[in-house]
């Protein structure tokens, strides 16, 4: 076996205000699990995920060290757009169950001391809502109320004399913000589907109805909401042309012009004052269209005199491989790129008050293997694992997605049948509309963002076993969207039987990561930020310190860490995804193979008292003492032995088992 490497990481940390962890709120040490629950598990043989599916799999999240559950939306809907648009907050869809199947669902998850918060749409509704209903006729019937629960315009006239809308706005499922009502003889503004038109928040109606709807779900127990596309609710109150950016469209983007608009300070704090300050949770406010660092730092920080948010779901680093933000315009995209987008976040989070979300993938967006590295089955093991290691090293709140702790890739093919998603669809009728011919270039490019980018990546039932469908569903019933072939290795039960899984490794980093609170809230270092392979980080609180290498790159890499500041000297590697022991060390250079990611650890320097360090040691163990599995094996072999289909091989350990490393001494 190699000599352990010496380390001494010198420096004195600043680890700003919260230093320890009695001042941390429960959101901020939890892993956050996403359930698509009308992917998850099927359990009346209807090929939809249902809630009494997600209790039966309640013990799953323990087992895996779930702090909290994130449920799709499961109110009453029509399903145009996965359940975002709600026809009645206060009935649960009866293709998931029913409200005693919600109720079952809180106190079995509370009973297993885990947190549930749901998913809630509060810019718009369903155009079948009542609210909307009524709307529509009180513009000729006053008398009926909610004249201006939604945005109504009797939009422009064109040279021909046509009604036209109000603006040139693009909606975020392609076309027109705008859609014209017959019996409203107005266009009424929808921002997404022309099923979903806004509400208005500027009517302190709305506000109030929407908050009665908070409280009633809040009052059957749960533990917050993550807040669709929060960041939208309140709108410019005129409603000018956006500039033409995209040439040769009547419709432009016009994020700008409807997020982060006049009142939205105003009217979250309100919503906090009159509903949240008075339940212990988390409201996680998705901003899809726009937020920067420093918003989200006015929106979440806690020197805020009026609280807003908890935290916010930010864009930036899933928007790199984009063209001025149009998701289907694709975009290369280098490391360094990526981490000036994290860092910004990290720094300006962490120095300002505010707390960050970490996140990878969701139901909107494609599997991060795919995205951020590869995957090649020769690399997908280790690519999910040294993504999972970036994820967990970070600051901040992790939020993982279905699927993700197996190691899920995009199902990497185009069919009809897989294009069930509104915005995919629409996109896709649109390209298709355009292009000259069936073989029009334009449609392969549209094809070929489609595979990348569409929603359904992330659509398809989790693979729970080998059996058909996954075991989403009964073998003989037909899941809504096909379920992708995922075989033997990647399904749920073969993984939680094999110690070196994905799966596996997962559960050692939320454990991992419980173990070592500095990785909650210490301080965030890039080094080396023009490294175009390498992604290497401090993260350090007063008395101790991590360092986290990982090669981004699918070739052998080397790192000189001393031109860095690093040094090693006595630093002690707790985890790392390759399954044999780290590559010598030719000092001051690393040796990285292969997306090979690893973390380091070592008590922060001589020149904190000893005791002190023992002492803060010692109150980081006790708080989750949980011994890790880690995935190196002590055996001086390095390289990853693999066979001709670049399959994964036994460990080359004496005796084949994966090491236990001690906490540190
Ligand atoms: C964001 C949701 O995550 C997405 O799925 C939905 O289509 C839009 N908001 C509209 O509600
Ligand atoms: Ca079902």
């Amino acid at each position: 076996m190699n000599s352990p490497e010496k380390c001494e990481i010198d420096t004195t940390a600043d680890c700003g205000e919260i230093d320890t962890l009695d001042k941390m709120r429960w959101w901020q040490r939890a892993t956050i699990y996403q359930v698509l629950i009308q992917s998850f598990q099927d359990t009346n043989g209807d090929g939809k995920g249902d809630i009494r599916g997600v209790v039966n799999r309640l013990d799953y999240f323990v087992t895996l060290g779930v702090d909290v559950i994130w449920i799709a939306p499961i109110y009453q809907s029509p399903m145009s757009d996965m359940g975002y648009d709600i026809s009645d907050y206060y009935t649960v869809n009866p293709i998931f169950g029913s409200m005693e199947d919600m109720e079952l669902l809180i106190s079995e998850t509370h009973k297993r001391d885990m947190k549930i918060i749901l998913d809630i749409a509060l810019n718009h509704t369903s155009s079948e809502h009542q609210w909307f209903q009524t709307s529509r006729r009180s513009r000729k019937d006053r008398s009926l109320g909610k004249r201006d629960w939604y945005f109504w315009s009797e939009g422009k006239v064109d040279e021909t004399g046509k009604r036209i809308p109000p603006n040139n706005w693009e909606s975020t499922f392609t076309g027109s913000t705008w859609e014209w009502d017959d019996m409203a003889e107005e266009f009424y503004l929808h921002i997404f589907g022309k099923n979903q038109p806004d509400l208005n928040w500027d009517c302190e109606d709305v506000r109030q109805a929407l908050y009665n709807v908070l409280r009633f779900w809040l009052d059957k127990g749960i533990d917050g909401f993550r807040l669709d596309t929060m960041n939208l609710v309140s709108k410019t109150s005129e409603f000018p042309d956006a500039p033409i950016v995209k040439k040769g469209s009547i419709w432009q983007p016009a994020n700008f012009l409807f997020a982060n608009g006049p009142h939205i300070h105003e009217y979250l704090q309100e919503m906090y004052e009159q509903v949240f300050s008075k339940y212990d949770v988390v409201t996680l406010g998705e901003m899809s269209c726009g937020v920067s660092p420093a918003q989200a730092v006015e929106y979440t920080s806690r020197h805020k005199p009026r609280p807003e948010l908890s935290l916010v779901i930010q864009f930036q680093h899933v928007e790199l491989d984009c063209y001025d933000g149009d998701k289907w315009l694709l975009r290369e995209w280098e490391l360094p790129e990526l981490k000036a987008v994290i860092n910004e976040w990290q720094a300006t989070l962490i120095d300002n008050g505010g707390w960050n979300t970490l996140w990878m993938e969701n139901h909107d967006q494609p599997r991060a293997i795919s995205r951020f590295t590869t995957s090649h089955p020769r690399f997908r093991a280790l690519c999910a694992k040294l993504l999972c290691v970036w994820q967990y090293t970070l600051q901040g709140t992790n939020l993982i997605f279905q699927g993700q702790e197996l190691g899920m890739v995009n199902p990497g093919m185009f069919t009809e049948e897989m294009n069930q998603d509104i915005e995919t669809a629409q996109y896709w009728k649109a390209a298709c509309e355009a292009a000259g011919s069936e073989h029009d270039e334009a449609l392969t490019l549209a094809k070929k963002a489609i595979i990348q980018k569409g929603r359904d990546n992330t659509r398809i039932p989790i693979p729970w076993t080998d059996a058909p469908h996954g075991g989403f569903t009964e073998p003989d019933c037909k899941p809504w969207i096909p379920a992708s072939e995922h075989g033997k290795d990647w399904c749920c039960f073969s993984q939680q039987k094999d110690p070196e899984s994905v799966w596996s490794f997962y559960r050692a980093m939320i454990r991992m990561r419980k173990n070592h609170p500095t990785l909650y809230y210490g301080t965030y270092e890039t080094l080396d930020m023009d490294n175009p392979f390498i992604w290497a980080y401090k993260r350090r609180s007063k008395l101790r310190c991590y360092l986290t290498i990982l090669n981004f790159s699918s070739g052998a890499t080397s790192w000189a860490y001393a031109e860095h500041g690093v040094d090693l000297k006595g630093s002690k590697l707790l985890i790392s995804n390759y399954l044999t022991q780290e590559a010598t060390l030719v000092e001051p250079i690393l040796l990285l193979r292969p997306f090979e990611g690893r973390l380091k650890s070592s008590q922060v320097s001589s020149s904190t008292p000893r005791q002190l360090a023992k002492k803060a040691w010692q109150e980081e163990s006790d708080s989750a003492a949980v011994p890790i599995r880690v995935f190196f094996i002590s055996s001086s072999v390095f390289s990853l032995r693999q066979d001709d289909r670049g399959t994964r091989q036994s460990p080359t350990s004496s005796d084949g088992q994966p090491t236990t490393v001690p906490e540190d001494e």
